[in-house]
């Protein structure tokens, strides 16, 4: 044998797999009727302290929220959130806690080790042997040093982190990223984390979204076949996916301070056209599965479970039933925004790490997740065990 097929052999496989998956859950979770009181109890107060305004035709009302609307168009019937109380206050609406200090963990670097531990552990890894840390997210606390390398240093991993954002498909981007440092062998274990604290972004004034968003984090384990858990999930195959949209959107940025008449500007949260990203999305994200599947050789309608991105149940059950050729069951895509709300790219990790332990050795299921950008990724896994 040459040196050359010796050193060959002696390779790592360089098949990345998902070892382990983590789940961080505030404590604190609202419930449509607490969200509508208080929202209708901001519009009330709005409105008699405009009404002079409003008589005269200067302004127009503030309307109601409602709790069955917001059940019947998302699905949606609580989300957790990190600060509960200034939510809910009319006066304030926005979450509030105290400013940390440099020498202190920061908010997102918290919840993001929360969920990396469980991962960690769940897969009986030791620290030592972790080579990367990738924090995929909606928003980032702040510009820099990286969310991932603050996580890197609390978990004790000698390696490199950095940040990375592709909105509702962070996770999804991450695991793909993750999965080619594995095939590329620079790195052998990799947490990819998602701490993903949506209340910050939204705005809890605006009637059309202000039921959307909650706060989480979750942390996937993506390590070469060879260093895993017996019992894991092969990765068959990932695909990512962007296509500019206006159609939701942050504005929210550095430069905002250029413009500072826009201080304030509700267009600095999150903002979205609901119904034309329903209506782009469904087709588009549809396609890109079948499309995938094809690819990889496997029949979409044996898949035994998808694990959906969290934004919409009307979304979901469209999808899945262009994927699977029928209408879906909670036991074929089960839906976690029910009490999670739209937790942004972290839904999809969210569905597939409660609901991923029953199924056996050899099923077949699909992560995907898709939003802003527009942005979608696909992750085949093959249960292994
Ligand atoms: N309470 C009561 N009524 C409300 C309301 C609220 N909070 N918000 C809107 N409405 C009303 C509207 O005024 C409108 O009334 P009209 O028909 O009299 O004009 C009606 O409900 C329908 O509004 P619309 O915004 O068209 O609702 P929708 O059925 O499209 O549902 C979303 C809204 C946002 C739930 C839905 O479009 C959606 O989830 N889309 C996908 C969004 C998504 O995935 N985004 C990704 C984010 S990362």
């Amino acid at each position: 044998m040459t040196r050359a097929i010796i050193a060959a052999l002696m390779e790592p496989t360089r098949n990345p797999v998902i070892s382990a998956t983590g789940l961080f859950t505030p404590e604190h979770s609202i419930s449509n009727e607490e969200l509508v009181e208080s929202f209708n109890r901001f519009v009330d107060r709005h409105n008699s302290a405009h009404a002079a305004a409003i008589a005269a035709g200067e302004t127009e009302a503030l309307t109601h929220s409602s709790v069955e609307f917001i059940e019947k168009a998302s699905g949606i019937k609580a989300r957790h959130v990190l600060a509960k109380e200034p939510v809910l206050d009319p006066d304030i609406m926005a979450p509030r806690w105290d400013a940390r200090g440099n020498d202190e963990l920061s908010m997102m670097a918290e919840i993001g080790v929360a969920a990396c531990r469980q991962a960690l552990e769940r897969a009986g890894r030791d620290v030592a042997d972790v080579d990367a840390v990738l924090c995929a997210a909606s928003n980032m606390e702040r510009g820099y040093p990286a969310m991932a390398i603050e996580i890197q240093q609390e978990l004790g991993i000698d390696g490199f982190g950095f940040d990375m954002n592709v909105a509702c498909s962070s996770a999804t981007f991450g695991i793909q990223t993750a999965a080619d440092y594995i095939r590329a062998g620079n790195a052998r274990s990799v947490l990819v984390v998602s701490p993903e604290i949506t209340s910050g972004h939204l705005n809890w004034r605006d009637r059309d979204s202000h039921f959307i968003f909650g706060d989480v984090a979750t942390a996937v384990l993506v390590e070469d076949a060879a260093l895993a858990p017996a019992d894991h999930w092969d990765i068959l195959g990932t695909r990512l996916k962007t296509v500019f949209s206006n159609n939701i959107r942050n504005n929210f940025g550095f430069l905002n301070r250029a413009v500072p008449e826009t201080e304030g500007d509700p267009d600095k949260l999150f903002v979205q056209e609901g119904r034309k990203v329903f209506k782009e999305v469904v087709p588009m994200v549809a396609d890109m599965i079948l499309t995938e599947a094809e690819r990889l050789g496997l029949d979409p309608e044996n898949l035994r479970r998808l694990w959906l991105h969290q934004a919409n149940a009307g979304m979901n059950r469209l999808i899945a039933q262009r994927v699977l050729g029928h209408e879906a069951n909670d036991d074929e895509s089960p839906t976690v925004l029910d009490t999670y709300g739209n937790t942004s790219s972290a839904g999809s990790i969210i569905a597939f790490h409660l609901h991923s332990d029953d199924l056996e050795p050899g099923d077949r299921g699909l992560i995907c997740s898709f939003g802003a950008g527009y942005s979608a990724g696909t992750v085949f896994v093959q249960r292994v065990g």
